[in-house]
């Protein structure tokens, strides 16, 4: 049976870094673990070429856009090749294969009645050269601070709004459409709260494919079909692997998959997707990565130092999936050294020279009482609870469950004491011997095939090591009953598989090669390396000193840590946040602010903030705010919300 899997097409205007590659490893451990459970699975992944700043990046270089995409395209491939990534097609948006798809589902939706012609009034940045969709006339952009214009344009538009009561019946026929919940739950209010028409085209850029005229799809629109084009036969119009049943997406991105996508494909008349998931984001010294922030993580010097396995285990052992999580090199290390250098691999060579020295490299045959001891129930529990978690994509707790099975395997070591057994003379001290050295093994065994898809090149020296030939690649999960290992069997050659790391000098050496990639990395893109933390640029004017106060009249102010639990945009007021936002009290506090033309709200959520506890109540758009959001900004700039770079408890007084 099939299993179509595909990444997110990455844009070329940034280069690959660890948050890319976060997504990137998730969907080939995926992949990996269908394979194990019988599937024929098929991966894709590519990149999205089109748009103004590709276009503007090239210029900047003198290069023409599609040399430029080239460059970019192949350091992604690169670093998929660089890490063993399993993917099947990379999808390029300028290859002529996706441009005759993306013509053809754009025909077939206008053919269908859902694409008209019409013209979008809308504020434009002229800088930036993009349309601001919340700002209003007379309002400034975002990003630059410089006023925009109202601008009309003739387009093409999708009727969107044909699709609100279809796609709310497909969420609701479809409970697992989208995962994780929460994030369906989102995504089902957004839906709820009605859909406007959608431009798919534009004709004030050219870097683009061409649609009709001189109109080019838009950048969504074009890169979406990304999907199908991968595995669409033109000539034929076959595409057997067709729906796909998992895009895994970046919860930045979950609204285009989960609302646009689908309503493109009822439009066409094809299959939708049978699932969406949204992983978190992957953030590094407690931010968003960000050029601007200078604190961006690249794959390679992190590979080169601890290796491409010690950074899949941490991905999937630390980050539960489909939540936010962080990067930080201490803790990668860290993990390593204790539960894979210590945990498995310990357990690994300890069982493997116990074999080699009492029993001359030769797996003893266990007693029958064996499969029916704690140790082998204790196995059982664990693949059980593993194989469920790893279904639903929990990796951490999959994890868990079996370096649980590896501590009573431990334990079990510890309790039987083979080398004290191997000095003590009698049948029935062999027998304990033999199972003592069959049972761990054993251990060893259903471990490697369970972790197999998310650390597979260690697993198979494991594998190797252990005695068995059959690759566990080529091994499939529903045979994981105990009693596998076959006695007589000759282990393999004992070394090691995990080394130590020592961490302060690898830690230095990742922060040293990761200042030359910056460097390579921005010379080939033609970008600046910026100077580190470097002061952002002011827009406005700074206040003049207000007066004096006493120091009670600042502690009547009940300053405390909040954090946003939920965030969405007030109706009609482009510039106004709700929130609501855990301070530490029983209920969370309702929260209005003027924030929404910098923060979206998938970006509040989770975020701390410094709230002011103690205001009157006040009331906005009809909603009562409790409680006041603290930014600092210049007269007139764009606000900058307060936070900590250190951790601190919610509910905590500032003073
Ligand atoms: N080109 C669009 C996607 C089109 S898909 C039809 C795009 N590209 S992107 O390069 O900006 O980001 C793509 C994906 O990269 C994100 O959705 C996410 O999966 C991944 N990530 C980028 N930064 C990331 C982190 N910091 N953390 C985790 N994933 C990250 O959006």
């Amino acid at each position: 049976m099939k299993y179509y899997l595909t990444t997110p097409i990455y844009y070329v205007n940034a280069a690959p870094h660890i948050g890319h590659t976060y997504s990137t490893l998730a969907a080939d451990v995926i992949k990996r673990l269908k394979r194990m459970q019988g599937f024929d699975a098929v991966l894709t992944t590519g990149t999205d070429e089109h748009g103004q700043k590709v276009e503007r990046s090239a210029a900047a270089m003198g290069l023409a856009p599609l040399e430029f995409a080239t460059i970019v395209s192949n350091e992604y491939r690169k670093v998929w090749d660089q890490i063993g990534i399993q993917y099947d097609n990379f999808i390029r948006t300028t290859e002529p294969r996706h441009h005759e798809t993306v013509r053809w589902l754009f025909e077939r939706c206008r053919e269908r009645g859902y694409v008209y012609k019409g013209s979008y009034t809308g504020q434009y940045c002229v800088h930036d050269e993009f349309y601001v969709n919340e700002a209003g006339p007379g309002d400034n952009c975002p990003t630059c601070g410089r006023p925009t214009e109202t601008v009309t344009e003739e387009n093409y538009f999708f009727k969107l709004s044909a699709f609100q009561e279809r796609l709310l019946k497909h969420y609701e026929d479809n409970p697992d459409f989208i995962q994780p919940e929460a994030r369906r739950n989102e995504v089902v209010s957004f839906v709820r709260g009605g859909l406007q028409d959608l431009s798919i085209s534009r004709t004030s850029i050219k870097w683009g494919i061409p649609v009709e005229g001189d109109h080019v799809a838009y950048v969504w629109f074009d890169a979406l079909i990304n999907y199908i084009s991968a595995i669409r036969d033109n000539a034929t119009g076959e595409m057997p692997l067709w729906p796909a049943d998992l895009h895994l997406v970046g919860k930045e991105i979950l609204r285009f998959h989960a609302v646009f996508w689908p309503a493109f494909l009822m439009a066409a008349d094809l299959p939708l997707p049978k699932k969406v998931f949204a992983h978190g984001l992957l953030q590094f010294q407690n931010d968003k990565m960000s050029k601007s922030k200078g604190n961006i993580v690249r794959t390679g010097p992190v590979c080169e130092v601890v290796g491409i396995e010690a950074l899949r285990y941490f991905f999937f052992r630390e980050i539960v999936f489909g939540q936010d999580g962080g990067f930080s090199y201490d803790a990668l290390v860290g993990r390593y050294n204790a539960e894979l250098a210590n945990g498995l691999g310990n357990l690994g060579s300890r069982t493997l020279t116990m074999i080699k020295q009492y029993r001359n490299g030769v797996l003893p045959a266990p007693s029958d009482a064996l499969a029916a001891s704690p140790l082998a129930e204790t196995a059982r529990v664990a693949i059980e609870s593993a194989l469920k978690a790893f279904d639903g994509f929990e990796f951490s707790r999959g994890m868990e469950a079996v370096w649980g099975m590896l501590s009573a395997a431990d334990k079990f070591i510890v309790e039987q004491a083979p080398w004290k057994l191997a000095k003590a003379p009698g049948d029935e001290v062999r027998q304990q011997l033999d199972d003592a050295l069959y049972g761990s093994a054993e251990i060893l065994r259903i471990a490697i095939h369970l972790l197999h898809p998310v650390i597979p090149e260690s697993t198979e020296k494991i594998r190797e090591q252990l005695g068995i030939a059959e690759p566990l690649a080529n091994s499939k999960l529903v045979n994981l009953a105990w009693g596998q290992l076959v006695p007589g069997q000759s282990i393999g050659q004992i070394g090691p598989v995990f080394p130590r790391i020592d961490a302060i000098p690898a830690i230095e050496r990742m922060k040293a090669l990761e200042e030359v990639e910056t460097a390579r990395q921005n010379k080939l893109l033609g970008r600046e390396t910026p100077a580190p933390a470097a002061e952002p640029e002011a827009v406005g004017t700074v206040a003049p000193p207000s007066e004096k106060i006493e120091a009670d009249d600042f502690f009547k102010v009940d300053l405390r840590v909040g954090q946003v639990l939920f965030a969405e945009r007030v109706k009609g007021a482009d510039k106004l946040l709700h929130m609501k936002v855990d301070i530490g009290e029983p209920e969370p506090r309702t929260i209005v602010a003027g924030i929404a033309l910098v923060y979206k709200p998938d970006e509040m959520v989770g975020r701390k903030v410094v709230i002011v506890a103690n205001l009157q109540p006040r009331k906005l758009r009809g909603i009562e705010s409790n409680g006041m959001i603290v930014a600092a900004s210049l007269e007139g700039g764009k606000p900058v919300l307060a936070g900590f770079l250190e951790e601190i408890a919610v509910g905590a007084r500032l003073k």
